[in-house]
C-alpha cells in the first residue's frame, strides 16, 4: 500500500476525532500562530492539516488566506463538511508535499504537526526543505512540530523520525533561526500520552536569491 493509499484508508474508516493525534483545538499551534504577531490576511498554510481543527480557529479568529494541503482526499472532505461556509478564505489542496510546487515566497507561516516526521527517506526531507525555501517568504514563519526524541517510534503504524528541537532545525539548515522551541504532552483519545516537540523558526531575511 502507498502512503497515499494509507491515509486514505484511515480517513474513510475511522472517525477524525478517534485518531491518535486528534486534539479538540490545537492550542499550542494556535499561540505559535498569534505570536508570529502577523495580521489577519496573512497566508498561512497548514501542511498535512487532514481533518485538524486548526483551520477552524484560524477562520474564526478572522484569518482569510488559508490553505490546508493533505495526501487524502477523505482527511480534506471532512474539513471541508464543517467549513462549507468559509469557501472564500480557504483553499484545499489533495497533494504530497514532498511532490507539490507553490509560487515563490507565497506564504508568511508554515505550519506542520505530525508530518514532516513521517519523511524517513533523505531525498523526501530535502524535497519538503527546499519547497519551505521556495515557498515561504524571507523572513516568514515556520512551525514544525513532531515526535520528540522520548516520543513514539510509530505514528498511524508507520515508522517516523523523532527529533530534539537541534536535530529537527538542523533538518532545516542556517538558513532558518530557532527562534524557540516546546514539548507538547499530548494525550490521545484513548488515553496513551506522546511527546511532541514544536520548533518555532524565521527564515532568514538575506535569501534574495532564493527560488531562481
Ligand atoms: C498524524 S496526521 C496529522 C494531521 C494534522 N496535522 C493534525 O495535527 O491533526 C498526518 C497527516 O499528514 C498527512 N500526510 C502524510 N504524508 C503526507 C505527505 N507526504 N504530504 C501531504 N500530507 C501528508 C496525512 O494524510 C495526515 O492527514
Amino acid at each position: 500500500m502507498d502512503r497515499k493509499q494509507h491515509w486514505e484508508q484511515v480517513y474513510s474508516t475511522k472517525s477524525s476525532d478517534a485518531v491518535s493525534w486528534f486534539q479538540n483545538h490545537a492550542d499550542q499551534s494556535l499561540r505559535l500562530i498569534h505570536n508570529t504577531g502577523l495580521g489577519k490576511n496573512a497566508a498561512i498554510i497548514d501542511v498535512g492539516g487532514g481533518a485538524s481543527t486548526l483551520v477552524d480557529d484560524l477562520v474564526a479568529d478572522g484569518y482569510t488566506d488559508l490553505t490546508v494541503l493533505d495526501l487524502s482526499s477523505a482527511a480534506l472532505a471532512v474539513a471541508k463538511q464543517r467549513l462549507a461556509k468559509h469557501t472564500d478564505s480557504i483553499n484545499w489542496i489533495v497533494g504530497d508535499i514532498t511532490r507539490v510546487d507553490f509560487p515563490l515566497h507565497r506564504f508568511d507561516i508554515w505550519h506542520d504537526r505530525a508530518v514532516f516526521h513521517f519523511l524517513t527517506d533523505p531525498a523526501d526531507r530535502q524535497a519538503y526543505v527546499d519547497l519551505v525555501m521556495r515557498a515561504v517568504r524571507p523572513g516568514g514563519h515556520v512551525i514544525i512540530a513532531t515526535f520528540a526524541e522520548d516520543g513514539p517510534d510509530k505514528c498511524s503504524g508507520l515508522p517516523v523520525m523523532r527529533y530534539k528541537p537541534e536535530s529537527l532545525h538542523a533538518e532545516f539548515g542556517d538558513s532558518f533561526v530557532l527562534v524557540e522551541h516546546e514539548k507538547e504532552a499530548h494525550q490521545t483519545p484513548s488515553g496513551a500520552v506522546q511527546q511532541f516537540v514544536y520548533c518555532y523558526c524565521r527564515k532568514g531575511n538575506n535569501w534574495a536569491s532564493i527560488g531562481k
